[in-house]
Formats: structure tokens, C-alpha cells, sequence
């Protein structure tokens, strides 16, 4: 192996990764033929093959998925040692991938850009998924950083929370309880209900909140995104219970209304989270110091004032 190049490791890592020597040229910017030939060499430095193409898809021979790994480790190492560099030298550098959870899609950003001023040399992209997939790419070891609500008991996760996350009751602006004070859990469930998808956080919270006081809801639609529920509320279809923090970019009181009810908001807490064993970049270290320090001040300015009292 003392005779492959690191430039034909990465083109095989990119290869390997859209199983299509097209897409790597395309992302590598580099010809096909380009890429075919360093990997025909890196082959037959090998001695063994490392893809195979079956008419016309392309799949990791064996040898190849185990060279994968080694490429993983290798560049993974790299880019720490170069972040390790750039941090002597004084440049906070690199890049930060963060997993995030569907309620802070809109917050996050909104740190984010006093971060990205503060270390232009930062590169940041984000995952947003839903509780169930959050909890999978941590298995995975997907991300740097992973910002989630409740943390589940069986994973071997370093966690702390940073930020409340209340879930309140969300109506049209028009509803008849719009205007009524602490309304009881049991006129609630006589509404119709728009629920999230199986595997959200949210609606395990909701279920969990009217199960214990055996009220069974009237769940009358599933919608798979935060954006799709409160559309449906607006359009009347329902009542739904969404996270406060959902609501910050709408003019609470045009179309939707936050209702008055016991036992809400639920109080939930963000947590950010990485894998126990998980040696933290530098980079990921500075966005973890600058979340825990300014993500309270940031949330106040950025939440609408009828939510603001809750979180
Ligand atoms: P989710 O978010 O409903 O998208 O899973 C859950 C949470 O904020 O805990």
C-alpha cells in the first residue's frame, strides 16, 4: 500500500460512497476517465478488486468495503490533526456536521449566524431529523454534535441540557376556546387532533401527557413535518400540540393562536449530546462553548412575545 496515493484513497472513498464512478467525477471535479484509471491503479496495487459492476451498477467487493473503513479512519484522523494545526496556529478552521432535532430547525440557524461571523473558517452543515432518526444516528456515529430533546436512557451519550423546549397547544386564531382561560385536558381531547409521525419526540410527549390522564385523543390526521401541522391548523383541519419554538417565525394571533390549557405548556429541555467515547474536534468543542453560552440570549431575542414567557 506504500505505492497508492492519498488523492487515489479519496477518489475511491467518493466512489464508493455514490457507487457510481459519474457521480465522483461530477463531485470531484475531475473526468471519468480520470477516476477510472486511478482506480484501476489503486486495484492493482491492491491485487485484489475492490469494486465489482454488475451491468450497470457498481457494489464494494469485500476487500473494498474493509478499505473503506481504512480510508474513513484515515481521513477522519487527518482532518483532526489539520484542525489540531489550525488551532495552534490560532484559526478556528474545519468543518462541523450537526445532527438536529425537528424542533430546533429554527433556532439553530438563527446561532448560527452570529457563530459563522464570529469563525468564518468554520463549515457547517446540518441534518435535521426526527427524535427516532436522531436516536439512529447516534448509533451510527453520524455527527460531531447532536442537538436533540429527551435523551434516551440506553445510549452511552455525553448529554447536557442548554434550553427549555415547551410544547404548547396550538389552534386557528378563529377557535371558539381562543379566548378561554385554563381550559381542562378532557375539553382538549373532544377536539380533532393533527399528530405527528411515529418515531417524533413530540407526539411521544403528547401521547405520554394524555394517555396519563386516560384520555384517549381524537387523532384525525398524521402529518410528517412541524411546517405541514401548522398549515393544517391554520386551514381549520385541527388542534395540534407543537413546540413553542415552532411558532417563532409566525405572526402569532393571524392565523394561529397558542390555547390556555392545565398542564401546558409541557416542559421539555434541548439537550446537546455527543457519543460517549468521541474525542471532539476543535471545532466541534468551540460550537458546543458557544451554544452553552449564548443560545439563551439569542432564544429571547428571536422568540414572538406570546411564547417568549414559556420558554
Ligand atoms: P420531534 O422533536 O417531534 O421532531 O421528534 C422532538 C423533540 O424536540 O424532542
Amino acid at each position: 500500500m506504500r505505492h497508492a496515493t492519498l488523492h487515489q484513497l479519496k477518489i475511491f472513498q467518493v466512489v464508493a460512497r455514490h457507487l457510481s464512478f459519474t457521480r465522483a467525477a461530477e463531485e470531484l471535479y475531475l473526468t471519468q476517465p480520470t477516476v477510472s484509471i486511478q482506480i484501476k491503479q489503486l486495484t492493482q496495487i491492491v491485487g485484489l478488486p475492490l469494486l465489482e459492476q454488475v451491468g450497470k451498477r457498481v457494489f464494494l467487493t469485500g476487500i473494498g468495503r474493509e478499505l473503506l473503513s481504512v480510508c474513513h479512519n484515515m481521513f477522519e484522523g487527518l482532518s483532526r490533526f489539520e484542525m489540531v494545526v489550525a488551532d495552534m496556529k490560532g484559526v478556528k478552521a474545519g468543518k462541523l456536521q450537526l445532527g438536529v432535532i425537528t424542533t430546533a430547525q429554527y433556532f439553530v440557524p438563527r446561532l448560527l449566524g452570529p457563530f459563522c461571523e464570529k469563525f468564518p473558517g468554520i463549515d457547517v452543515s446540518i441534518k435535521v431529523v426526527n427524535r427516532e432518526r436522531m436516536l439512529q444516528r447516534i448509533t451510527d456515529n453520524e455527527d460531531d454534535l447532536y442537538i436533540l430533546g429527551q435523551p434516551s436512557e440506553q445510549m452511552d451519550v455525553w448529554v447536557k441540557p442548554f434550553l427549555n423546549n415547551p410544547l404548547v397547544v396550538i389552534a386557528p386564531a378563529s377557535h371558539p376556546l381562543a379566548a378561554s382561560k385554563s381550559i381542562s385536558p378532557q375539553r382538549i381531547a373532544e377536539e380533532p387532533f393533527l399528530m405527528r409521525e411515529w418515531g417524533s419526540g413530540t407526539r411521544l410527549a403528547t401521547e405520554w401527557f394524555f394517555n396519563e390522564r386516560n384520555l384517549p385523543l381524537k387523532i384525525r390526521m398524521e402529518l410528517g413535518s412541524n411546517e405541514a401541522i401548522k398549515q393544517a391548523v391554520a386551514g381549520g383541519l385541527g388542534i395540534a400540540v407543537l413546540s413553542a419554538h415552532t411558532l417563532a417565525l409566525e405572526k402569532i394571533g393571524d392565523e394561529l393562536t397558542v390555547l390556555d390549557v392545565q398542564g401546558f405548556p409541557i416542559m421539555r429541555q434541548w439537550h446537546v449530546a455527543h457519543s460517549k467515547g468521541k474525542q471532539l474536534s476543535v471545532v466541534a468543542n468551540t460550537f458546543l462553548e458557544f451554544l452553552l453560552q449564548e443560545s439563551k440570549a439569542i432564544a429571547q431575542h428571536h422568540l414572538p412575545q406570546a411564547v417568549h414567557d414559556f420558554a
